[in-house]
């Protein structure tokens, strides 16, 4: 089928279950099938979903189409996980059966207490005039897989805003429940709505616009995906703003998704950011990223992300007929009043074969001998690097450079530069990323897997996060520098 002929309004039927398993069978042959990231069985994936850990198992939703790489009807699939790193898929989650559903089950979270989750989201909603009423609903499940619906809506739509109200966030704080709101009010400002209340089944009353010192006309035209988080003594303040300029190294994509580190007083519905709004993902492929609700952890935040963003197409796998993933699961801690990303604990366990090491600059073993694995974790320590040049996915030893990355020690300067690879990727908004890193560069880990690179710098002070498709031809790596301390082993296979 091809894309046009899609029928982007399509539910999933009991019917279609035959239909599915077949193309998921050709999906998961494909040369750009990630290994250890989140995939959709089938169609296409965009946002995390209802993030939460309950019943001793990390539950994962994602938006999802079923039936081909457009935005169309969208459904939850649901997976589940025992430590962040392997998955196993469960099944369709939500479907959009309801009458605030009729245009799709959107983005929403979830809440776990005792044996249920509770999932708050948004009912994409077009009346007999075909106009947009976003509603926010609610369901559970209990058990693996029982399923149900509220009867009613738990908030209507805000007549006081336009129709895009969506991609409710709850949270419990102390013993009350708040959902917080992505909104766009009639000067069409990006903005974020609170909701309260004592239950997480009724009684929902608005509190009013989240204010953010600094920021009084709002963030962009839309603000999508909010999210909030205790990490330690701070609060951050997530979310995917939509319509921000880029300024000097940041906001380069067509849609970036950004935080603020600060105070948030709930009494006076006020963040106090300490510092600037940053990009969260330095890199060209991230987007509406969440936190799980529940954790397991108390020195971090877990966080997944679409390794996507709306409006790029990825056409390699949209010719196959699927699209997105998620990124690996990280986590978020604050350093000396910094945002950290890195690879969630335990990554350490899918690193199988050492497949090449260098100390110094000096070989110690190679079992590559310049060709560049599919899937691979990558190592590099080098305190006193004059520059480093790393290039994967070359399609050969001379000149080509693959996906680039490179270091100027002189400049402090972090590049990646995916212009050389054959299939371009939304080349208007760029094909480098750069950052200057004031304080040098003194590590990396880089995750590659198949169509993926995730660049974790300084063990998480800033992250880059890419889609690549190299071709057949371009399976080389090439790699310059002094003194380089480099690592480089196959990974493990840890998803369908
Ligand atoms: C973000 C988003 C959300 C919406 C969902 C629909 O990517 O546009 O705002 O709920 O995707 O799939």
């Amino acid at each position: 089928t091809t894309v046009n002929e899609l029928d982007k309004k399509r539910m999933l039927m009991k019917r279609d279950t035959d239909e599915l398993v077949r193309v998921h069978e050709k999906n998961v042959a494909s040369m750009w099938r990630a290994t250890y990231h989140v995939e959709p069985v089938t169609g296409l994936m965009n946002d995390p979903n209802g993030f939460t850990y309950c019943n001793k198992k990390w539950h994962l939703f994602y938006q999802w189409f079923p039936f081909g790489p457009v935005h169309g009807l969208k459904h939850w699939y649901h997976v589940t996980s025992p430590d962040l790193i392997h998955w196993e898929n469960r099944g369709v989650a939500l479907l959009p059966t309801g009458k605030y559903e009729n245009c799709g089950c959107y983005s929403g979270t979830a809440i776990s207490e005792g044996d249920t989750i509770y999932f708050v989201y948004t009912g994409n909603y077009r009346d007999e005039n075909r106009i947009r009423r976003p509603h926010q609903l609610l369901a559970t499940l209990e058990g693996d897989e029982q399923y149900t619906k509220a009867m009613r809506p738990l908030i209507t739509p805000n007549e006081n805003y336009t129709e895009h109200q969506r991609d409710p966030k709850i949270v419990r704080i102390d013993d009350m429940y708040y959902i917080f709101l992505g909104t766009q009010n009639k000067q069409e400002q990006g903005v974020i709505l609170v909701y309260c209340s004592d239950s997480i089944l009724t009684d929902w009353k608005f509190l009013g616009e989240l204010k953010v010192k600094g920021y009084e006309n709002g963030f962009g035209y839309m603000v999508e995906c909010p999210d909030v988080q205790k990490i330690g003594l701070h609060d951050v303040l997530i979310f995917s703003p939509q319509g921000i300029e880029p300024s000097g190294d940041e906001f380069h994509n067509k849609f970036n998704s950004v935080y603020l580190i600060g105070d948030l007083d709930l009494e006076t519905l006020t963040f106090t950011p300490d510092g600037p709004m940053q990009e969260l993902d330095r890199g060209f492929d991230f987007y509406a990223p969440q936190c799980a609700s529940q954790n397991v952890y108390s020195d971090c935040s877990i966080m997944s992300a679409w390794f996507g963003v709306p409006d790029y197409t990825y056409p390699p796998t949209d010719e196959e007929g699927w699209s997105g993933l998620q990124t690996f699961a990280r986590e978020l801690t604050i350093r000396k009043g910094k945002l950290y990303q890195t690879p969630v604990r335990g990554i350490e366990s899918i690193k199988k074969d050492e497949l090449f090491c260098a100390k110094n600059g000096e070989i110690i073993s190679d079992k590559l001998h310049g060709q560049m694995p599919n899937s691979a974790i990558i190592r590099i320590e080098n305190p006193d690097a004059e520059s480093l040049d790393l290039n994967l996915f070359s399609r050969n030893y001379v000149i080509a450079r693959g996906f680039a990355i490179s270091y100027d020690k002189y400049a402090k300067r972090l590049r990646i530069d995916r212009s050389d690879l054959t299939n371009q990727l939304n080349v208007e908004y760029g094909t480098e990323r750069q950052i200057i890193l004031e304080n040098g560069l003194t590590s990396m880990d880089i995750l590659v897997d198949h169509s993926t690179v995730e660049i974790f710098v300084n063990e998480g002070e800033y992250v880059l996060s890419a889609r690549i498709f190299p071709t057949k031809e371009e399976h080389m790596i090439r790699m310059g520098g002094k003194n380089l301390n480099l690592s480089i082993w196959s990974a493990e296979q840890t998803v369908d």
